[in-house]
């Protein structure tokens, strides 16, 4: 019988089995068991004597000796890109680029490639979802104009097998590859599914030290649904460099590119790109499209946002509306239903805004995400400009009302990080009625500035 190559692990125990088991033999834990290879026997026996092992002893270096010399980065000359990874890509570096299917990852990773090779790189596009006639397809439409040297100059692999990839890489030897999609990859060795936790971790692996050692910059995308349930690329996040998430809604043109992990800079970066006929279009000014769309009716109001370090201003809306439901609907569309929860909490006990009994509808226009603590105050007035009924105007102002600051749980309004870069952003799009920390020192106090003395004294709920 040939020896077994594989073991199956448990994630959270760490006992052995040669087997699958739906239940964990060592602990009990259900779906725990994730199938590994094993060590080469070579490196088993050195590791199974006491003591130090096989292992050779080597000088720790002191940190004023270590040479600092700045790593030179490949741009990929998709601006919003470039700076979200923190000024290109860096050679040997491996980058998960995350998405749900269809938001646009092979889109932006062809373009990059595209103009990788046009800027005269040596890249590598490896599918293991499309054949190289859909793949010349939407390069042909990526670059309609580019010819010969963009997008269709890219080499193609299109193969599942984790050892034909590995070896066409040691022998194409790019500088740049992009690897679509890790969970399509498969190693012969290990018995589970293409996707499967174990295969995904092992290609990865496999691929970065293949990656690190011929200096290839890897662009490895993977598919995330909405719920993260294919725990796919997740159990990658702490072996790659840089984890980029790719979001938006697929029927919607808008997509956000943000780091959520980043060796080589910073994770404050956020890019903003827009999908048409011919692929992905970076969006330099979000502001003043979001702007131009507002509406300034009830339920509406402008937040200005931070993406990083760019302020970004977009509408905010909400619908309330009497329900029958127990408990009433809470339907949220790009901000987190917790701050929902937490602003409306607040809104009933310290500013007499009740909607206990009635279905609330939150909405950032355009299909952009939105989180971070600023956004409480917009949702405030919002929901209490809806609820209402009543479209907000502040005192001397006209157009649209501006906003940010966060929500205390004592209805008071905290300061948030940049509030100049907001405020001079709102300013640059011509609104002039901007209520922040600075101007209402609480919530009640920043009704009243917008909706007028019509804020009754008790919460209705
Ligand atoms: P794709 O990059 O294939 O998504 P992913 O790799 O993340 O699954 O692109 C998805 C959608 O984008 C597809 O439905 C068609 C659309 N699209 C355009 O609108 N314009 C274009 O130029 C391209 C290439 C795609
Ligand atoms: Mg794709």
């Amino acid at each position: 019988m040939p020896r077994p190559t594989t073991v199956h692990i448990c994630s959270a125990c760490g006992s052995s089995s040669a087997r699958w088991h739906g239940r964990c033999p060592g602990c009990q834990a259900w779906n725990t068991l994730v199938e590994e290879r094993l060590p080469a026997p070579a490196a088993r026996s050195a590791r199974g004597r006491s003591g130090a092992g096989g292992g050779t002893a080597r000088k720790p270096v002191r940190l004023a000796d270590v040479s600092t010399a700045q790593l030179p980065r490949l741009a990929t000359g998709i601006g919003e890109l470039d700076r979200v990874l923190g000024g290109g890509l860096v050679p040997g570096s491996l980058v998960l680029l995350g998405g749900s299917p269809g938001i646009g990852k092979s889109t932006l990773t062809n373009m990059a490639l595209g103009n990788l090779a046009a800027a005269g790189r040596r890249t590598l596009y490896v599918s293991g979802e499309e054949s190289p006639a859909q793949i010349r397809l939407r390069a042909e439409r990526l670059t309609p104009s580019a010819g010969e040297g963009g997008a269709l100059a890219v080499p193609v692999l299109a193969e599942t097998d984790l050892e034909t990839v590995l070896a066409t890489l040691e022998s194409e030897r790019p500088e740049v590859c992009v690897i679509d999609s890790v969970q399509t990859l498969h190693d012969p060795q290990l018995s589970g599914a293409p996707g499967s936790v174990g295969q995904v971790r092992e290609v990865a692996g496999r691929i970065m030290q293949v990656a690190k050692a011929a200096e290839i910059a890897v662009l490895l995308v993977g598919h995330v649904t909405k719920e993260g349930a294919l725990a796919g690329p997740r159990v990658l996040e702490h072996l790659v460099d840089c984890v980029l998430q790719f979001e938006g809604e697929r029927e919607r043109t808008y997509r956000t590119l943000r780091a959520l992990k980043n060796r080589f800079g910073s994770t404050n970066e956020a890019g903003v790109f827009e999908m048409r006929q011919n692929g992905l279009v970076e969006v330099l000014d979000a502001s003043a499209r979001f702007v131009a769309e507002a509406t300034g009716k009830p339920g509406s109001v402008v937040l200005a946002a931070m993406e990083g370090t760019r302020p970004l201003l977009v509408e905010v809306q909400a619908l309330v509306s009497p329900s029958e439901l127990v408990p009433p609907r809470r339907v949220v569309n790009g901000l987190d239903r917790n701050r929902l929860a937490l602003v409306l909490a607040v809104l009933g006990r310290h500013a007499g805004v009740g909607v206990g009994s009635a279905d609330v509808f939150l909405n950032v226009v355009g299909g952009v995400r939105v989180e971070e603590p600023g956004a409480d105050l917009a949702i405030a007035l919002a929901v209490a400009s809806a609820s209402r009924g009543v479209a907000l105007r502040a005192a001397g102002g006209s157009g649209p009302v501006a906003c940010f600051g966060e929500l205390g749980l004592t209805g008071e309004l905290r300061s948030t990080a940049h509030p100049n870069r907001r405020l001079s952003e709102a300013a640059k799009f011509g609104l002039r009625a901007v209520i922040s920390p600075q101007t209402a020192p609480t919530l009640r106090a920043a009704l009243s500035a917008v909706l007028g003395a019509q804020t009754p004294e008790r919460a209705v709920a």
